[in-house]
Protein backbone atom coordinates (compact mmCIF):
# COMPACT_ATOMS: atom_id res chain seq x y z
CA UNK A 1 0.00 0.00 0.00
CA UNK A 2 2.77 2.35 0.94
CA UNK A 3 3.88 2.48 -2.53
CA UNK A 4 0.74 3.68 -3.92
CA UNK A 5 -0.40 6.87 -4.11
CA UNK A 6 -3.51 8.55 -5.66
CA UNK A 7 -3.08 10.12 -9.34
CA UNK A 8 -4.64 13.42 -8.12
CA UNK A 9 -2.03 13.70 -4.68
CA UNK A 10 0.06 15.73 -7.32
CA UNK A 11 -2.70 17.86 -7.80
CA UNK A 12 -4.74 17.70 -5.50
CA UNK A 13 -3.54 17.62 -1.85
CA UNK A 14 -4.61 15.62 1.42
CA UNK A 15 -7.50 18.13 1.93
CA UNK A 16 -8.09 16.74 5.01
CA UNK A 17 -6.79 17.88 8.88
CA UNK A 18 -4.41 16.02 10.74
CA UNK A 19 -1.31 13.62 10.05
CA UNK A 20 -2.43 11.10 7.02
CA UNK A 21 0.05 8.70 9.19
CA UNK A 22 -2.58 6.88 10.82
CA UNK A 23 -3.87 5.76 7.01
CA UNK A 24 -0.68 3.77 7.25
CA UNK A 25 -2.27 1.11 9.70
CA UNK A 26 -3.73 -1.88 7.68
CA UNK A 27 -6.53 -2.16 9.88
CA UNK A 28 -7.55 1.46 10.45
CA UNK A 29 -7.54 1.87 6.83
CA UNK A 30 -10.21 -1.20 6.13
CA UNK A 31 -12.03 0.00 9.25
CA UNK A 32 -12.61 2.98 7.64
CA UNK A 33 -13.56 1.31 4.50
CA UNK A 34 -16.03 -0.71 5.57
CA UNK A 35 -17.82 2.34 8.10
CA UNK A 36 -18.36 4.59 5.00
CA UNK A 37 -21.97 4.65 3.99
CA UNK A 38 -21.26 5.34 0.09
CA UNK A 39 -20.49 2.35 -1.56
CA UNK A 40 -16.37 0.93 -2.37
CA UNK A 41 -15.39 -1.45 -4.99
CA UNK A 42 -12.05 -1.96 -5.45
CA UNK A 43 -10.66 -3.70 -8.96
CA UNK A 44 -7.58 -4.74 -10.75
CA UNK A 45 -6.86 -3.07 -14.03
CA UNK A 46 -9.00 -6.03 -16.11
CA UNK A 47 -11.87 -4.61 -14.17
CA UNK A 48 -12.04 -7.63 -11.95
CA UNK A 49 -13.37 -6.82 -8.30
CA UNK A 50 -10.70 -7.59 -5.58
CA UNK A 51 -12.72 -5.98 -2.24
CA UNK A 52 -16.20 -4.84 -1.73
CA UNK A 53 -16.98 -2.81 1.68
CA UNK A 54 -20.36 -3.42 3.73
CA UNK A 55 -22.01 -0.96 2.26
CA UNK A 56 -21.29 -2.33 -1.62
CA UNK A 57 -22.93 -5.75 -0.50
CA UNK A 58 -25.90 -3.78 1.21
CA UNK A 59 -26.75 -2.26 -1.52
CA UNK A 60 -25.96 -4.78 -4.17
CA UNK A 61 -27.69 -7.37 -1.71
CA UNK A 62 -25.52 -9.79 -2.09
CA UNK A 63 -22.44 -12.01 -0.45
CA UNK A 64 -19.32 -10.94 -0.98
CA UNK A 65 -18.59 -14.34 -2.89
CA UNK A 66 -20.87 -13.07 -5.75
CA UNK A 67 -18.69 -9.90 -6.61
CA UNK A 68 -15.20 -10.96 -5.54
CA UNK A 69 -13.46 -12.09 -9.33
CA UNK A 70 -16.87 -10.48 -11.64
CA UNK A 71 -16.38 -7.98 -13.73
CA UNK A 72 -17.67 -4.65 -12.53
CA UNK A 73 -19.60 -4.06 -16.07
CA UNK A 74 -21.88 -7.48 -14.77
CA UNK A 75 -23.08 -4.99 -11.91
CA UNK A 76 -23.30 -0.69 -13.91
CA UNK A 77 -26.29 -0.39 -16.17
CA UNK A 78 -27.95 2.37 -17.15
CA UNK A 79 -25.17 4.24 -18.10
CA UNK A 80 -26.68 7.63 -19.55
CA UNK A 81 -23.70 7.90 -22.33
CA UNK A 82 -22.05 5.53 -24.83
CA UNK A 83 -18.57 6.77 -24.09
CA UNK A 84 -19.25 5.86 -20.21
CA UNK A 85 -20.16 2.00 -21.38
CA UNK A 86 -17.49 2.30 -23.72
CA UNK A 87 -14.77 3.25 -21.19
CA UNK A 88 -16.25 1.03 -18.95
CA UNK A 89 -15.81 -2.38 -21.08
CA UNK A 90 -12.50 -1.07 -21.84
CA UNK A 91 -11.55 -0.62 -17.93
CA UNK A 92 -8.43 -3.06 -18.56
CA UNK A 93 -7.07 -0.35 -20.83
CA UNK A 94 -6.47 1.71 -18.09
CA UNK A 95 -5.09 4.41 -20.72
CA UNK A 96 -8.01 5.02 -21.89
CA UNK A 97 -9.79 5.00 -18.35
CA UNK A 98 -6.69 7.54 -17.40
CA UNK A 99 -7.82 10.00 -20.10
CA UNK A 100 -11.53 10.12 -19.08
CA UNK A 101 -10.44 10.72 -15.65
CA UNK A 102 -8.29 13.45 -16.83
CA UNK A 103 -10.63 15.26 -18.45
CA UNK A 104 -12.88 14.68 -15.29
CA UNK A 105 -15.81 12.84 -17.31
CA UNK A 106 -15.59 9.99 -14.54
CA UNK A 107 -16.87 11.95 -11.87
CA UNK A 108 -20.49 11.39 -10.65
CA UNK A 109 -22.08 9.60 -13.30
CA UNK A 110 -25.58 8.83 -13.08
CA UNK A 111 -25.85 5.35 -13.33
CA UNK A 112 -27.55 2.23 -12.10
CA UNK A 113 -26.23 -0.78 -9.70
CA UNK A 114 -28.12 -3.61 -10.99
CA UNK A 115 -28.68 -6.85 -8.66
CA UNK A 116 -31.37 -10.03 -10.66
CA UNK A 117 -33.89 -7.58 -11.37
CA UNK A 118 -33.34 -4.59 -9.23
CA UNK A 119 -31.61 -1.11 -10.51
CA UNK A 120 -30.44 1.12 -7.62
CA UNK A 121 -29.85 4.54 -9.00
CA UNK A 122 -26.74 6.17 -8.34
CA UNK A 123 -23.74 8.73 -8.98
CA UNK A 124 -20.86 6.58 -9.77
CA UNK A 125 -16.78 7.89 -9.83
CA UNK A 126 -13.56 6.34 -10.89
CA UNK A 127 -10.41 6.87 -9.79
CA UNK A 128 -7.23 5.30 -10.04
CA UNK A 129 -4.68 4.16 -7.89
CA UNK A 130 -1.11 4.66 -9.50
CA UNK A 131 2.46 3.44 -8.34
CA UNK A 132 5.46 5.83 -8.68
CA UNK A 133 6.03 4.98 -12.51
CA UNK A 134 2.24 5.98 -13.30
CA UNK A 135 1.41 2.40 -13.82
CA UNK A 136 -2.54 1.47 -12.83
CA UNK A 137 -2.48 -0.83 -9.75
CA UNK A 138 -6.58 -0.55 -9.05
CA UNK A 139 -9.51 1.41 -10.25
CA UNK A 140 -11.33 2.36 -7.15
CA UNK A 141 -15.11 2.65 -7.58
CA UNK A 142 -17.50 4.85 -5.52
CA UNK A 143 -21.09 4.87 -5.77
CA UNK A 144 -23.71 6.80 -3.96
CA UNK A 145 -27.41 5.95 -3.78
CA UNK A 146 -29.56 8.46 -5.35
CA UNK A 147 -33.12 6.69 -4.84
CA UNK A 148 -34.58 9.20 -3.01
CA UNK A 149 -33.13 12.33 -4.81
CA UNK A 150 -34.60 10.33 -8.05
CA UNK A 151 -37.96 9.94 -6.50
CA UNK A 152 -38.06 13.69 -5.72
CA UNK A 153 -36.57 14.80 -9.06
CA UNK A 154 -39.60 12.25 -10.70
CA UNK A 155 -42.64 13.93 -8.51
CA UNK A 156 -41.23 17.25 -9.29
CA UNK A 157 -41.46 16.52 -13.27
CA UNK A 158 -44.69 14.71 -12.94
CA UNK A 159 -45.96 17.68 -11.38
CA UNK A 160 -44.66 20.16 -13.69
CA UNK A 161 -45.34 18.28 -16.68
CA UNK A 162 -48.93 17.96 -15.31
CA UNK A 163 -49.55 21.48 -14.48
CA UNK A 164 -48.25 22.91 -18.32
CA UNK A 165 -50.29 20.05 -20.20
CA UNK A 166 -53.22 19.99 -17.51
CA UNK A 167 -53.74 24.09 -18.54
CA UNK A 168 -53.38 23.26 -22.45
CA UNK A 169 -55.24 20.00 -22.15
CA UNK A 170 -58.31 22.38 -20.25
CA UNK A 171 -58.11 24.66 -23.11
CA UNK A 172 -58.05 21.74 -25.95
CA UNK A 173 -61.13 19.81 -24.21
CA UNK A 174 -63.12 23.19 -23.90
CA UNK A 175 -62.30 23.89 -27.33
CA UNK A 176 -63.10 20.05 -28.50
CA UNK A 177 -66.73 20.66 -26.15
CA UNK A 178 -67.50 23.21 -29.05
CA UNK A 179 -66.09 21.35 -32.23
CA UNK A 180 -68.09 18.48 -31.29
CA UNK A 181 -71.30 20.49 -31.22
CA UNK A 182 -70.25 22.88 -34.22
CA UNK A 183 -69.98 19.74 -36.09
CA UNK A 184 -72.35 17.25 -35.16
CA UNK A 185 -75.65 19.34 -35.68
CA UNK A 186 -74.80 19.92 -39.69
CA UNK A 187 -73.50 16.55 -39.31
CA UNK A 188 -76.91 14.76 -38.85
CA UNK A 189 -78.30 17.26 -41.24
CA UNK A 190 -76.01 15.96 -44.07
CA UNK A 191 -76.99 12.52 -43.41
CA UNK A 192 -81.14 13.36 -43.24
CA UNK A 193 -80.61 14.90 -46.66
CA UNK A 194 -78.47 12.57 -47.78
CA UNK A 195 -81.42 9.89 -46.86
CA UNK A 196 -84.04 12.15 -48.89
CA UNK A 197 -81.63 11.81 -51.82
CA UNK A 198 -81.14 7.66 -52.18
CA UNK A 199 -84.94 7.50 -51.40
CA UNK A 200 -85.42 9.59 -54.48
CA UNK A 201 -82.98 7.60 -56.29
CA UNK A 202 -84.62 4.69 -55.74
CA UNK A 203 -87.10 5.25 -58.29
CA UNK A 204 -87.09 2.86 -61.45
CA UNK A 205 -84.33 3.96 -64.30
CA UNK A 206 -81.89 5.56 -61.71
CA UNK A 207 -78.56 4.38 -62.30
CA UNK A 208 -76.67 2.22 -59.61
CA UNK A 209 -73.71 4.05 -59.98
CA UNK A 210 -74.78 7.25 -58.33
CA UNK A 211 -76.68 5.25 -55.54
CA UNK A 212 -73.59 3.41 -54.49
CA UNK A 213 -71.63 7.56 -54.68
CA UNK A 214 -74.42 8.05 -52.32
CA UNK A 215 -73.40 5.19 -49.69
CA UNK A 216 -70.29 6.23 -49.86
CA UNK A 217 -71.11 9.64 -48.80
CA UNK A 218 -72.95 7.50 -45.81
CA UNK A 219 -69.61 5.49 -44.67
CA UNK A 220 -67.79 8.83 -44.80
CA UNK A 221 -70.37 10.56 -42.89
CA UNK A 222 -70.31 7.75 -39.79
CA UNK A 223 -66.54 7.95 -40.01
CA UNK A 224 -66.58 11.55 -38.58
CA UNK A 225 -69.55 10.77 -36.70
CA UNK A 226 -66.94 7.99 -34.84
CA UNK A 227 -64.56 10.76 -34.82
CA UNK A 228 -66.58 13.17 -33.24
CA UNK A 229 -67.48 10.49 -30.49
CA UNK A 230 -64.09 9.73 -29.26
CA UNK A 231 -63.73 13.55 -28.87
CA UNK A 232 -66.80 14.20 -26.81
CA UNK A 233 -65.64 10.76 -24.84
CA UNK A 234 -62.39 12.35 -24.42
CA UNK A 235 -63.54 15.50 -22.84
CA UNK A 236 -66.16 13.47 -21.02
CA UNK A 237 -63.64 10.92 -19.51
CA UNK A 238 -63.27 11.86 -15.88
CA UNK A 239 -67.13 10.97 -15.56
CA UNK A 240 -66.42 7.16 -17.95
CA UNK A 241 -62.67 6.31 -16.09
CA UNK A 242 -63.03 3.10 -13.97
CA UNK A 243 -59.77 0.90 -13.35
CA UNK A 244 -59.93 -2.55 -13.89
CA UNK A 245 -57.66 -5.32 -14.28
CA UNK A 246 -56.74 -5.69 -17.91
CA UNK A 247 -54.69 -7.96 -19.88
CA UNK A 248 -52.14 -6.55 -21.55
CA UNK A 249 -52.42 -8.86 -24.57
CA UNK A 250 -55.57 -7.61 -24.96
CA UNK A 251 -54.85 -4.27 -25.57
CA UNK A 252 -51.88 -4.46 -27.44
CA UNK A 253 -53.92 -6.39 -30.11
CA UNK A 254 -56.68 -3.61 -30.13
CA UNK A 255 -54.19 -1.04 -30.70
CA UNK A 256 -52.76 -3.09 -33.23
CA UNK A 257 -56.25 -3.59 -35.01
CA UNK A 258 -56.41 -0.13 -34.75
CA UNK A 259 -53.54 0.72 -36.66
CA UNK A 260 -53.07 -1.95 -38.89
CA UNK A 261 -54.80 -1.18 -42.02
CA UNK A 262 -52.77 2.09 -42.16
CA UNK A 263 -49.55 0.29 -41.78
CA UNK A 264 -50.28 -1.95 -44.04
CA UNK A 265 -50.52 0.17 -46.60
CA UNK A 266 -47.14 1.69 -46.24
CA UNK A 267 -45.70 -1.52 -45.88
CA UNK A 268 -44.63 -1.44 -42.59
CA UNK A 269 -44.32 -4.54 -40.25
CA UNK A 270 -46.06 -5.22 -36.95
CA UNK A 271 -44.21 -8.13 -34.68
CA UNK A 272 -46.38 -7.78 -32.02
CA UNK A 273 -45.62 -10.91 -28.93
CA UNK A 274 -47.97 -12.36 -27.01
CA UNK A 275 -47.43 -13.95 -23.40
CA UNK A 276 -50.81 -15.32 -22.38
CA UNK A 277 -48.56 -15.71 -18.32
CA UNK A 278 -48.64 -12.01 -18.49
CA UNK A 279 -49.88 -11.16 -14.84
CA UNK A 280 -52.78 -8.06 -15.27
CA UNK A 281 -52.49 -5.27 -14.64
CA UNK A 282 -54.61 -2.39 -12.76
CA UNK A 283 -55.38 0.27 -15.58
CA UNK A 284 -58.06 1.99 -17.66
CA UNK A 285 -57.89 -0.17 -21.05
CA UNK A 286 -59.31 2.85 -23.39
CA UNK A 287 -56.14 4.79 -21.64
CA UNK A 288 -53.42 2.49 -22.42
CA UNK A 289 -54.68 1.69 -25.94
CA UNK A 290 -54.51 5.14 -26.29
CA UNK A 291 -50.86 5.52 -25.38
CA UNK A 292 -50.07 2.49 -27.43
CA UNK A 293 -51.92 4.07 -30.04
CA UNK A 294 -49.65 7.21 -29.85
CA UNK A 295 -46.51 5.29 -29.54
CA UNK A 296 -47.19 3.01 -33.06
CA UNK A 297 -48.45 6.23 -35.20
CA UNK A 298 -45.20 8.08 -33.20
CA UNK A 299 -43.30 5.02 -35.29
CA UNK A 300 -45.18 5.78 -38.53
CA UNK A 301 -44.79 9.18 -38.57
CA UNK A 302 -40.69 8.60 -38.42
CA UNK A 303 -40.77 6.42 -41.23
CA UNK A 304 -42.46 8.25 -43.54
CA UNK A 305 -39.83 11.02 -42.51
CA UNK A 306 -37.62 8.84 -43.09
CA UNK A 307 -39.25 7.50 -46.54
CA UNK A 308 -38.49 11.56 -47.10
CA UNK A 309 -35.36 12.04 -46.02
CA UNK A 310 -32.06 12.29 -47.69
CA UNK A 311 -29.49 9.66 -47.28
CA UNK A 312 -32.60 6.87 -46.21
CA UNK A 313 -33.43 6.27 -49.73
CA UNK A 314 -31.30 4.01 -50.49
CA UNK A 315 -32.17 1.81 -47.36
CA UNK A 316 -33.67 -1.38 -48.68
CA UNK A 317 -34.58 -2.62 -45.01
CA UNK A 318 -37.75 -3.53 -44.19
CA UNK A 319 -39.64 -1.23 -42.07
CA UNK A 320 -40.34 -3.16 -38.77
CA UNK A 321 -42.31 -2.30 -35.29
CA UNK A 322 -41.56 -4.70 -32.76
CA UNK A 323 -43.98 -4.73 -29.52
CA UNK A 324 -42.49 -7.54 -26.99
CA UNK A 325 -43.83 -7.74 -23.48
CA UNK A 326 -41.42 -8.30 -20.66
CA UNK A 327 -42.49 -9.32 -16.79
CA UNK A 328 -40.68 -7.85 -14.30
CA UNK A 329 -40.68 -9.72 -10.96
CA UNK A 330 -44.13 -9.94 -10.72
CA UNK A 331 -44.37 -6.19 -9.93
CA UNK A 332 -44.04 -4.83 -13.18
CA UNK A 333 -44.96 -5.29 -16.74
CA UNK A 334 -42.79 -3.80 -19.44
CA UNK A 335 -44.14 -3.06 -23.23
CA UNK A 336 -40.97 -2.50 -25.36
CA UNK A 337 -42.36 -0.74 -28.81
CA UNK A 338 -39.19 -0.73 -31.13
CA UNK A 339 -38.71 0.48 -34.72
CA UNK A 340 -35.64 0.85 -36.95
CA UNK A 341 -36.80 4.11 -38.78
CA UNK A 342 -35.14 7.13 -37.85
CA UNK A 343 -33.82 7.14 -34.31
CA UNK A 344 -33.53 10.89 -32.96
CA UNK A 345 -30.71 12.98 -31.93
CA UNK A 346 -30.06 13.63 -28.15
CA UNK A 347 -31.38 17.58 -28.35
CA UNK A 348 -34.43 16.08 -29.15
CA UNK A 349 -35.06 13.29 -26.85
CA UNK A 350 -34.34 15.62 -23.81
CA UNK A 351 -37.37 17.09 -24.88
CA UNK A 352 -40.17 14.84 -26.78
CA UNK A 353 -42.41 14.63 -23.88
CA UNK A 354 -42.99 18.04 -23.30
CA UNK A 355 -46.66 19.58 -24.43
CA UNK A 356 -46.48 20.48 -27.77
CA UNK A 357 -43.21 19.22 -28.65
CA UNK A 358 -42.84 18.35 -32.48
CA UNK A 359 -40.53 18.23 -35.52
CA UNK A 360 -42.75 16.99 -37.57
CA UNK A 361 -43.81 19.71 -39.59
CA UNK A 362 -47.23 19.06 -41.47
CA UNK A 363 -49.90 20.62 -39.70
CA UNK A 364 -50.92 17.13 -38.41
CA UNK A 365 -49.07 16.64 -35.71
CA UNK A 366 -49.90 18.49 -32.35
CA UNK A 367 -46.48 17.56 -30.39
CA UNK A 368 -49.33 16.41 -27.88
CA UNK A 369 -48.88 12.91 -27.88
CA UNK A 370 -45.90 11.95 -25.83
CA UNK A 371 -46.90 14.38 -23.54
CA UNK A 372 -50.23 12.75 -23.16
CA UNK A 373 -48.94 9.55 -22.90
CA UNK A 374 -46.65 10.13 -20.54
CA UNK A 375 -49.65 11.89 -18.17
CA UNK A 376 -51.27 8.69 -18.55
CA UNK A 377 -48.48 6.71 -17.59
CA UNK A 378 -47.63 8.76 -14.49
CA UNK A 379 -51.27 8.53 -12.66
CA UNK A 380 -50.83 4.70 -13.41
CA UNK A 381 -47.20 4.67 -10.88
CA UNK A 382 -45.61 3.70 -14.20
CA UNK A 383 -43.22 4.66 -16.40
CA UNK A 384 -42.10 5.62 -19.58
CA UNK A 385 -38.83 5.79 -21.17
CA UNK A 386 -36.89 5.73 -24.32
CA UNK A 387 -33.79 5.20 -26.23
CA UNK A 388 -33.00 5.98 -29.48
CA UNK A 389 -30.18 5.63 -31.74
CA UNK A 390 -29.95 8.55 -34.16
CA UNK A 391 -29.92 6.68 -38.11
CA UNK A 392 -31.48 3.82 -36.51
CA UNK A 393 -34.29 3.61 -34.50
CA UNK A 394 -35.95 3.96 -31.31
CA UNK A 395 -37.46 1.91 -28.31
CA UNK A 396 -39.90 2.93 -26.06
CA UNK A 397 -40.75 0.95 -22.81
CA UNK A 398 -43.76 1.53 -21.08
CA UNK A 399 -42.92 0.20 -16.95
CA UNK A 400 -46.75 -0.61 -15.84
CA UNK A 401 -47.44 -1.81 -12.01
CA UNK A 402 -49.16 -5.12 -12.03
CA UNK A 403 -52.31 -5.87 -9.59
CA UNK A 404 -49.67 -6.59 -6.97
CA UNK A 405 -48.53 -3.04 -6.70
CA UNK A 406 -50.55 -1.03 -4.19
CA UNK A 407 -53.86 -0.20 -5.50
CA UNK A 408 -54.87 2.49 -3.36
CA UNK A 409 -51.85 4.35 -4.16
CA UNK A 410 -52.70 4.25 -7.88
CA UNK A 411 -56.29 4.94 -7.10
CA UNK A 412 -55.27 8.49 -5.46
CA UNK A 413 -52.54 9.36 -8.36
CA UNK A 414 -55.54 8.92 -10.53
CA UNK A 415 -58.14 10.56 -8.88
CA UNK A 416 -55.52 13.42 -8.19
CA UNK A 417 -55.22 13.57 -12.07
CA UNK A 418 -58.23 13.66 -12.96
CA UNK A 419 -59.33 16.50 -9.71
CA UNK A 420 -56.65 18.46 -11.26
CA UNK A 421 -54.82 18.26 -8.28
CA UNK A 422 -51.13 17.40 -7.94
CA UNK A 423 -50.73 13.33 -7.55
CA UNK A 424 -50.65 12.52 -3.61
CA UNK A 425 -48.57 11.41 -1.92
CA UNK A 426 -48.59 8.51 0.50
N1 LIG B 1 -40.48 6.47 -32.88
C1 LIG B 1 -39.93 7.67 -33.07
N2 LIG B 1 -38.88 7.84 -33.90
C2 LIG B 1 -38.32 9.05 -34.09
N3 LIG B 1 -38.76 10.19 -33.48
C3 LIG B 1 -39.81 10.10 -32.63
C4 LIG B 1 -40.45 8.84 -32.39
N4 LIG B 1 -41.44 9.07 -31.50
C5 LIG B 1 -41.41 10.38 -31.22
N5 LIG B 1 -40.45 11.02 -31.91
C6 LIG B 1 -40.12 12.46 -31.82
O1 LIG B 1 -40.82 13.01 -30.71
C7 LIG B 1 -41.56 14.16 -31.12
C8 LIG B 1 -42.78 14.32 -30.24
O2 LIG B 1 -43.71 13.27 -30.41
P1 LIG B 1 -45.23 13.52 -30.06
O3 LIG B 1 -45.33 14.07 -28.68
O4 LIG B 1 -46.01 12.28 -30.33
O5 LIG B 1 -45.65 14.66 -31.05
P2 LIG B 1 -45.91 14.61 -32.62
O6 LIG B 1 -46.00 13.18 -33.03
O7 LIG B 1 -47.20 15.33 -32.79
O8 LIG B 1 -44.76 15.32 -33.26
C9 LIG B 1 -41.85 13.91 -32.59
O9 LIG B 1 -42.08 15.12 -33.28
C10 LIG B 1 -40.56 13.24 -33.03
O10 LIG B 1 -39.55 14.18 -33.28
MG1 LIG C 1 -47.17 11.75 -32.09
Amino acid sequence: MEKVETMRRDTVPLSGVGDARVLRDYSTTVAILESVQDVILIAGTSGRIEYANRSALGLLDTKLDSLLGHCIDEFITDCPCEWASDTLSSANKPSGVLQYINNGILDNIEAGFKTGDTITPVYLSFNLVQDRQNRVQYIIITAKDITHQKRLEKELRQHQVSTISRDRLQALGELSVGLVHEISQPLSILRLKLEMLLKQMEAPGEPEKNRQIVRDGFQLIDRMAATIDSMRKFSHQTEENILSAVNVNSMVENAVNLVRADFERRNIIIQAEKDPNLPYILANPLYIEQVLVNLLANARDAFDERDSSDGYEDRDERKIVRISLVPKGGEWVEIHISDNAMGMPHEVVRKIFDPFFSTRKNGRNTGMGLSICKNIIDSLGGDIFVKSQPGAGTQFTLRLPTGHYDERKQLANLIGMIHHHQPQQQ
